[in-house]
């Protein structure tokens, strides 16, 4: 399928970029609305698309990533309520503050926003505050106002949290009124010309993992829009990962807290904190992206570096790692990320380390930080189906690994915990089939296309071949 005048159409009305590694997902959306519309060609598709903006809303409905989960980076709410809303209630005359989602998915940043209000200002938090969010996918915006959400949304939620604002409803978790009424959601799309009145005047925007998915050009159009829309000493947050790009001179980029984020008309700025009294630079503390809580330990990051150090320091990370000397090997990839938020295979290795040592929260969010940059990432699905088996959520780890498979059909890792986790579901002839593609692989391809830059797996090949064969024979003779 030609899929550039696809990409064209879709960069032209939303940003939205499609680079090599989210083409699948582009051209899956392309062939289920080409089915549903009963159309023969492509190029009639393209022009039905052009043409009807409510079919480009459907196939947009398709291809944006909507991923988010509760209390995502929750040290930005911390900040939020801490420190800026009540320095803004102290200068406030009069008025409600607003507080603005951009790209708010499903629902979950704007309701942990809400949450964190009440937890701070009471039930009454509506009388303060002013809560709007949007999304250009009128789907994901039903379920955020439906607010009915699955087990995985709770991912980053302490226990005695979710039992206060939701209920069990079905197999779901249901918000309670007073969160869901606390916030109005609207469809609105980011690369628009103008934005309406009910977002204009921000005092605060959360703008987090949305930028990632748009080309450099409409990524400074959107943020140079978005600045627009805020007040004057007002703030904007992205996600870590995000930070450092959208230092182009539109907003003042601020360190608080060991937090980054961007603020209007605001009087520090990090360029000027950074010069010591001789005019030198000064090093500044960084906050380690994706790593809630760890913000604040300020590990220092030098201002100038060369282009290749973070390849040659990944090199020393990956070496520390396989030595089991862990704590200086996850320093050194937070170095490493914080100088380069792009390396996705520095996100891994951490997360690997950190999956090594059972810090399994920690590791989720630092390899989502980095499928934000890749979300067709096969060590990412790995690092995600291996983290969800520790957990014994079978489902997610079978949905991860089935996506690793599809990302990279020879991985034998992934076949071989596909493998057992069908073995252990008694479903004989998938986990057969499975074992027996294990085996064809490593004898084809061998064992280091495994696909984990960091595998701490000792024992040799032959024991794995062993072990699905043992398995195979096992379950042919009906014994597992
Ligand atoms: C990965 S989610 C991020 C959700 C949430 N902000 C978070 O950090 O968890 C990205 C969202 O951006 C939305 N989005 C993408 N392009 C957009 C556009 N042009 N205008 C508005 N929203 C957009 C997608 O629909 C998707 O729901």
């Amino acid at each position: 399928m030609q899929l550039k005048p696809f990409k064209c159409l879709i960069r032209e009305k939303c940003g939205l970029s499609f680079d090599d590694s989210r083409e699948a997902i582009l051209t899956e959306g392309i062939k289920s609305r080409l089915s549903r519309r009963a159309l023969a060609s492509h190029e009639e598709y393209l022009d039905l698309l052009a043409r009807e903006p409510h079919e480009f809303n459907s196939l947009l409905n398709l291809i944006t990533v909507n991923e988010t989960y509760f209390l995502r980076e929750s040290v930005h709410f911390t900040l939020l309520t801490e420190k800026l809303l009540p320095d803004m209630l102290a200068g406030k005359k009069g008025g409600r503050i607003k507080i603005v989602c951009a790209g708010c998915s499903t629902g979950e940043e704007p309701y942990s926003i809400a949450m964190a209000l009440m937890m701070k200002f009471g039930p009454a938090f509506s009388r303060l505050f002013s809560l709007v969010a949007f999304d250009i996918d009128e789907e994901a915006l039903g379920k955020a106002r439906a607010g009915l959400y699955p087990g995985h949304s709770f991912r980053g939620v302490p226990d005695h949290i979710q039992k206060v604002f939701f209920r069990e409803q079905g197999n779901g978790f249901r918000i309670n009124d007073a969160v869901r009424e606390g916030v109005e959601f609207l469809r609105l799309n980011l690369f628009s010309d103008s934005y309406p009145e009910t977002v204009m005047n921000a005092d605060v925007i959360f703008y987090r993992n949305v930028s990632i998915y748009f080309e450099p050009g409409a990524q400074q159009r959107i943020f140079r829009n978005l600045a627009g829309m805020l007040n004057e000493k007002g703030y904007l947050f992205l996600s870590s990962a995000e930070t450092s790009v959208h230092d182009i001179g539109v907003l003042s980029l601020i360190e608080m807290e060991g937090i980054y984020l961007y603020g209007k008309g605001v009087a520090v700025e990090i360029g000027e904190r950074r010069k010591q009294p001789d005019g030198r630079p000064k090093p500044f503390s960084a906050a380690p992206p994706g790593v809630p809580g760890a913000a604040a330990a300020g590990t220092k990051r030098p201002v100038i570096r060369k282009k290749d150090e973070p390849h040659q320091d990944f090199d020393r990370a990956l070496a520390l790692a396989g030595g089991k000397k862990y704590d200086d090997a996850l320093q050194l990839t937070e170095r490493i990320i914080g100088m380069q938020p792009s390396f996705v295979k520095a996100h891994m290795l951490r997360a690997g380390i950190l999956i090594n040592l059972q810090r399994l929260d920690e590791a989720e969010t630092v390899c989502l930080c980095g499928m934000g940059h890749d979300q067709w990432n096969l060590e990412g699905h790995l690092l995600l189906g291996l983290i969800a088996r520790a957990r014994g959520d079978v489902e997610e780890a079978k949905k991860r690994f089935k996506k690793a498979v599809y990302v990279k059909s020879s991985c034998w890792l992934a076949h071989f915990y596909l493998a057992e986790i069908y073995r252990g579901e008694g479903d004989r002839q998938p986990a057969c089939r499975e074992f027996e593609i294990v085996i064809k692989l490593l004898e084809e391809k061998g064992f280091s296309e495994h696909g984990l830059t960091f595998f701490s797996l000792s024992f040799p090949m032959e024991q794995v071949v062993h072990l699905c064969r043992h398995n195979l024979a096992e379950m042919k003779r009906g014994k597992a």
